[in-house]
């Protein structure tokens, strides 16, 4: 019998802190659904286990679930960097390349995903797309300031953006931005669209997380739990400024994964 989705969603939260989450880490708290349960798992590690953990939350609620179940949250500037941060998405594609932010966190989650060593995403597969932006909107935060004139400027880069909205006025981030979720359709050039956008005045950061993963957990409805990999390695971030490499044009998506049981 098929599993629902958030009997996958807890199955590939557990494994990924089974697998990565060891005593003394610092561990980067993502946000959504797939995160919370992570977040569960990992407060039994401390209370039950006696795990020595320190955390750094990707938003305000999820550092109110961690706070709740005990665990020590910090500031990321109190950290000097975060072994592994455990995050959901909203599309993974074959190169381990992300959609995210459906949650509004995109923000933060960038951000901790930049000090972090290893960024391990947990998706049930109905996130599996063959290109970024078949299924849901690019979520763009742009500051409040004129947020018209941005929209009308990602307007111009071919989607449809449309303000996002909760009990009937703008969606507030933690940051204090709006949210546009940008319905473009296939993404076939994301680096290319991702240097549009964040060369538009007033935008804060898209939801393209390219490059940014190093292990994706896959809950499949069969009832396993599997894994990308990218034979990729990064020496851990002495700040919080990214290790990573700046990328150009698309054909730098090069990497090489596989697909293994854990
Ligand atoms: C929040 C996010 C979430 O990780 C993403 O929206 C997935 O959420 P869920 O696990 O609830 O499907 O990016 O900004």
């Amino acid at each position: 019998m098929a599993l629902d989705v958030s009997e996958l969603k807890k199955m590939a939260a557990e494994e990924a802190v089974e697998l990565y989450v060891k005593d003394g880490m610092t561990v980067g708290l993502g946000t959504g659904s797939t995160a919370r349960y992570a977040i569960d798992a990992i407060g039994r590690l401390v209370s039950e286990d006696g795990y020595h953990l320190k955390c750094v939350a990707t938003s305000e609620q999820s550092a109110e679930q961690a706070r709740r179940l005990g665990l020590e949250v910090l500031e990321l500037a109190d950290v000097k960097g975060i072994d592994v941060t455990i995050d959901g998405a909203d599309e993974v594609d074959p190169s381990m390349n992300l959609i995210k932010g459906l949650g509004g966190a995109l923000l933060r989650e960038k951000i901790v995903a930049a000090a972090t060593l290893t960024e391990v995403i947990i998706v049930d597969d109905s996130k599996l797309v063959d290109v970024l932006g078949s299924k849901v909107s690019l979520p763009v935060e742009v500051v409040r300031f004129g947020h018209e004139h941005t929209a009308y400027a990602l307007k111009r880069q071919g989607c449809t953006p449309v303000l996002r909205m909760k009990d009937g006025a703008p969606f507030v981030t933690d940051t204090g931005n709006y949210i546009y979720d940008c319905a473009f359709g296939p993404i076939e050039r994301p680096y290319f669209l991702e240097t549009a956008i964040d060369s538009i005045p007033g935008v804060v950061e898209n939801g393209l997380f390219l490059n940014r993963v190093e292990e994706v957990l896959v809950a499949g409805s069969e009832g396993s739990v599997y894994r990308f990999s990218e034979r990729r390695h990064r020496s851990r971030p002495d700040s919080c400024t990214s290790s990573r490499t700046p990328f150009g044009p698309d054909v730098h998506n090069v990497s090489s994964f596989y697909r293994t049981s854990v």
